[in-house]
């Protein structure tokens, strides 16, 4: 059995239990627009691993990465723990790796709490012999989320859509698409979804420095699926909102505190700033999985720092072994990967149960009631 369903669009992670080992497929997307090569990921230590250097990226993606990476663990660990104690004790270990790859995106805990908390639910209900039974209750819950980011998506999609005017022109950030989610995209589904109704649209995509995700992901996906883009570069976006026009903004989220203020790609900050300027409406498109109301504002979400070098150098060719150097080698960097938008210049989060306005404290916990 192929475990995920056929989607028409590309698929970043795919559990594969075909007649072989139990494993995960990444489209890696390190390689992309270049070349289309998939990874083969079977323990969770490769998963984690793989999250950290971003052949999976992207907040969605990188939980439905991080739940397969617990049942490929799991699958292991009930071979060598022979009691419940053991096995959970083991199982949590696993859980602190693959949760500490990646730490911005709350969706990465999210799912892997979730995976924790039904095999703590299984171990308690059911003969601990009966691993079989948990087993496939742990990997039909992997499932069920990848399932559920889809499906979730295209609701997102069709909220999204029906807030443009015909012939509309998008500006969206970094990648948010596809290849960042369960398969269909959260500021793309949007573009998805209007492209549907109306063939009219165009998008402006930030390049997105300095992974070029805009550039490299969010230019080949659209490309891939006809619909119309023109890159720019991200210190043209004030420009094209004045001199073009945007009629909205769209982008994802890594995590949404419970005051709306919102951590996604470096650069959405100040695409906000310019969208107030401009009274162009700017919108966040996210499932409620992304949305951590434990935290009461943005500025406690951690933000992840990366290696200097993702701003001095770009790597290119077969298995990225070229490097460019932009810059000098020693150049001091500060390379923090996300920033938090302030709500104030958020006109609306929208997510699968609805579009929350200001004020956000309020419309973001009706959500889950
Ligand atoms: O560093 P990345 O490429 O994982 O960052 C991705 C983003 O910031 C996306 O906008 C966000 O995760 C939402 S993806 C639907």
């Amino acid at each position: 059995m192929h475990s995920t369903y056929a989607t028409d669009t590309v698929q970043a992670v795919t559990l594969m239990d075909a007649h072989d080992r139990l494993h995960v497929l990444l489209l890696d997307q390190r390689q992309l627009p270049g070349a289309v090569v998939y990874t083969r990921i079977e323990t969770a230590e490769q998963m984690a691993e793989a999250i950290t250097q971003m052949i999976v990226r992207g907040a969605p993606a990188i939980g439905i990465a991080g739940a397969y990476g617990f049942v490929l663990a799991l699958h292991e660990a009930v071979q060598s723990n022979p009691d419940a104690t053991s096995l959970l004790a083991s199982m949590s270990l696993i859980a602190t790796r693959l949760k500490a790859s990646r730490p911005t995106a709350v969706n990465l805990a999210w799912a892997v709490n979730r995976l924790m908390q039904v095999l703590q639910e299984q171990l308690a209900e059911c003969n601990p012999l009966v691993l079989k039974a948990v087993l496939e209750a742990v990997q039909k819950e992997a499932l069920a989320i990848h399932e559920e980011d889809y499906q979730g998506n295209q609701q997102m999609g069709r909220f999204g859509a029906a807030l443009l005017p015909k012939g509309a022109k998008i500006l969206t950030h970094c990648n948010a698409g596809a290849l960042a989610t369960g398969g269909y995209g959260t500021a793309l589904g949007v573009v998805r979804a209007a492209y549907e109704a109306d063939p009219t649209i165009r998008v402006y995509a930030d390049e997105t420095r300095p992974r070029l995700q805009g550039a490299r992901l969010t230019a080949w996906e659209l490309m891939q699926d006809g619909i119309p883009v023109t890159l720019i570069a991200d210190s043209m976006a004030a420009v094209v909102m004045r001199d073009i026009g945007i009629d909205a903004v769209f982008v994802g989220a890594d995590r949404i505190a419970a005051n709306g203020d919102t951590a996604n790609k470096i650069g959405t900050y100040q695409l906000a700033i310019s969208a107030a300027a401009h009274q162009v409406p700017f919108y966040i498109v996210a499932p409620l999985s992304t949305i951590d109301l434990s935290l009461a504002e943005g500025r406690l979400i951690p933000i992840e720092e990366r290696d200097p070098d993702e701003v001095r150098c770009v790597v290119s060719g077969d298995d990225n072994d070229m490097t460019v150097w932009l810059a000098p080698q020693a150049v001091p960097v500060f390379n923090p990967s996300f920033d938090v938008t302030p709500a104030r210049y958020i006109t609306g989060v929208i997510t699968e149960k609805g579009i929350a306005y200001p004020p956000y404290a309020e419309s973001l916990l009706a959500l889950f009631q």
